[in-house]
């Protein structure tokens, strides 16, 4: 994996870990997941599944300039307090639709449950959000899936005169 300089933040959004009943095991997955690809872990986060904690939260890390990729796990089933995509939504500018449909391509492979994840990603400034489901499991599956094209996605966003080597080099 090339461009070893990326920079991730890791939010887990979770009621029941934000008020202590449950232990976080998908924050702690993402960041090992995140350094075996060789990547840096910049900053984690724990919320509850409120729309306004999140929101506020993602444009904080995008807003710092030390974020090339956001991960968020959690919230993006159908349980009524479920509102990650929509607190994401609401803070990008541009969307990526591709991202999220690769990962639910992938993972219907894995599961019919990952029907039920209306998992988002996008852009705001500089930085790539891309929500993740919320078992460690589905967490890191999502993850694997869309990491060989990060690199080439920060190059775009950093807009690096490497960027156009990606294009060549792009079939994985
Ligand atoms: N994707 C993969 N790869 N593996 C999984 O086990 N679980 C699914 C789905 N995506 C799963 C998956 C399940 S059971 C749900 S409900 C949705 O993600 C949403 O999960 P969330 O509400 O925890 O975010």
């Amino acid at each position: 994996m090339s461009n070893p300089g990326i920079r991730v933040s890791i939010l887990t959004i979770s009621d029941r870990s934000f008020r202590g009943e449950r232990e976080d095991l998908s924050g702690p997955a993402l960041v090992k997941a995140i350094q075996q690809l060789g990547w840096n872990v910049v900053q984690t986060g724990l919320v509850p599944d409120e729309k306004e904690m999140i929101s506020n939260w993602l444009i904080q890390a995008c807003d710092s300039g030390k974020t090339d990729l956001v991960l968020t796990t959690g919230g993006t089933g159908f349980a009524p307090r479920d509102v990650t995509p929509e607190a994401t939504r609401a803070i990008l500018e541009r969307e990526a639709p591709g991202i999220a449909e690769a990962m639910r391509q992938k993972s219907l492979q894995i599961t019919p449950h990952a029907m039920l994840s209306r998992a988002i990603a996008g852009i705001r400034k500089r930085t790539l959000i891309i929500n993740l489901p919320g078992s460690p499991k589905a967490a890191v599956e999502n993850l694997q899936t869309v990491a060989a094209v990060i690199p080439h996605a920060v190059e775009l966003l950093q807009e690096s005169p490497d960027a156009e080597k990606g294009h060549t080099l792009s079939s994985s």
